[in-house]
């Protein structure tokens, strides 16, 4: 029977964040075994998790899907053949289960046929201790072979669980990762939040080569690059063309800081508009599928059409990199905001370059995060809150957003949707006539005894940054976790 999970596998089992899970061993409520939890602890944490199977992964991350207000991604079954694959794989544990059982049968069985030979023919002081041992043996049988315990519902979720998707730890970081349905590995590691290394994601120039260190993978795409007999012995493998058969453990380049990140030109088009405000649109551009953009959340952007440019902050996570949000304000002096206020309809190209700036995630943290925005810097703060929650691994986010009446809270109800799907994740408005640091760096004083167990990002305009920075600095907050964006 199952006794150890990860953490990964242990939140989804229970249909937890990571990061709840994260704070229930800070707080002794669960205990960690070297990164691993019992089951049998994780089943007195969760009871509801044994009563409803649908508490299970499939539901958080369906709210998950919801909250971020993506189109809901259909679910799709991991093909027919990787499914017998992973049923096959789960046939020969049972199997060499079953051939462990019988060999302790049968060692049992002579054990118990020596005793008794010795209580008939030992010499006197033998046969009483084999007659005390066979009885001791004989209640021990009983008791095993007479137990009627309930499965362990956790354990038998594991088992679905590893036959609908298989889970992926990275080499060196430690990350994790879990491959649904139908994904690639490169599809499933960048929706979890990873930066791993790749290009055209089309199987054409390799950076997306990664080793495989234990477990299997099966080409799902075709590709034309072609790795050399020597990488094919090494075991390594295109994670933009491959899935995973079972759980693997991979070697993979993943990129930490934005200089890795190489600079890019695209050529993408206008997917949608939809007005946020009087004065402020959400443009949404799509990159062609076989050239998407790599990119940190929190990045920017310089975006071109026509004659018209502007730099402008991603308001949309990493983790789907083909569809990309900008929150345009119209400002009259903005070549680029007007034209997108006046001409610019769906289907439009623009040009993309970049992407550029080191408002970033530190994604290795183990720090709690506050992001405080103000007004349009909610954009960048959207794409690194996004990530965080992708990524599963901080403890706990808080948002804390000061709006003027000039944009409002532009996405409340998707902040709200975070809020009521994702139980590590705060939201607190803020409404002022001015966007005055004071009242925010305030509230956040009065809600937290110690700032200095976060990471904390500010965006907004530059006086904004100056008041909120010198105040956090003012109060003691270090300023090595302290990162801003001016807007
Ligand atoms: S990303 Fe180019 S081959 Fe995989």
């Amino acid at each position: 029977m199952l006794q150890r999970l990860s953490l990964s596998r242990a939140a989804r089992l229970v249909g937890a964040a990571r990061g709840t899970l994260q704070q229930k061993i800070q707080s002794g409520e669960l205990r960690s075994f070297d990164g691993m939890v019992s089951v049998g602890d994780l089943m007195q944490l969760f009871p509801a998790a044994q009563l409803d199977r649908d508490i299970g992964f499939e539901r958080v991350a369906k709210i998950r899907d919801e909250a971020f207000g993506k189109r809901l991604r259909e679910r799709l079954l991991p093909s027919q053949e990787i499914l017998s694959q992973r049923l096959f794989e789960q046939g020969r544990e049972l199997g060499d289960l079953r051939a462990h059982l019988q060999r302790y049968h049968a060692m049992v069985v002579e054990l118990r046929e020596r005793l008794r030979d010795e209580e008939e023919h030992g010499a006197d002081g033998a046969r009483n201790s084999a007659a005390k041992l066979g009885e001791l043996l004989d209640r021990a049988l009983e008791a095993v072979l007479g137990e009627t315990e309930a499965p362990n519902e956790l354990a038998v979720m594991d088992d679905m669980l590893r036959v609908m998707s298989a889970h992926v730890v990275v080499r060196p970081s430690r990350h994790e990762f879990f491959v649904d349905g139908a994904d690639t590995i490169l599809d499933a590691a960048l929706r979890s939040g990873l930066a791993v290394n790749y290009g055209c994601s089309n199987g054409n120039c390799g950076l997306c080569k990664a080793r495989v260190v234990s477990g299997q993978v099966q080409k799902v795409r075709p590709h034309d690059y072609v790795l050399s007999e020597a990488e094919k012995q090494q075991g390594y493998t295109l994670l933009c063309s491959h899935t995973a058969v079972g759980d693997l453990v991979i070697e993979a380049l993943e990129s930490a800081e934005p200089a890795d990140i190489p600079q890019q030109q695209i050529v993408a088009r206008i997917k949608a508009t939809q007005a946020l405000g009087d004065d402020l649109m959400l443009l949404h551009l799509q990159t062609p599928r076989t050239n998407r953009l790599r990119f940190l959340a929190g990045q920017n952007l310089t975006l071109t059409a026509g004659e018209a440019s502007a730099q402008l902050p991603i308001a949309s996570c990493p983790c789907d990199d083909r569809n990309l949000q900008f929150h345009v304000v119209r400002d009259t002096e903005d070549s680029f905001a007007q034209r997108a206020f006046g001409s610019l309809k769906t289907g439009d190209a623009v040009t993309l370059f970049g992407p550029w700036g080191d408002f970033v995630l530190r994604a290795d943290s183990p720090r709690s995060i506050l992001f405080i925005a103000c007004d349009t810097g909610f954009a960048p703060i959207k794409s690194l809150l996004e990530h965080a929650m992708a990524l599963e691994v901080s403890e706990r986010l808080y948002l804390y957003w000061l709006a003027t009446p000039r944009s409002g809270h532009y996405l409340a109800n998707l902040c709200r949707s975070w809020a009521d799907a994702l139980d590590n994740f705060s939201y607190v408005p803020i409404a002022a006539e001015h966007g005055d640091a004071h009242e925010v760096v305030r509230r956040i004083g009065a809600d937290h005894a110690d700032l200095n167990a976060f990471d904390i990002y500010l965006a907004g305009p530059e006086a904004f940054i100056g008041t909120a920075t010198t105040m956090l600095l003012e109060r003691g907050f270090p300023k090595t976790q302290l990162s801003a964006a001016i807007l």
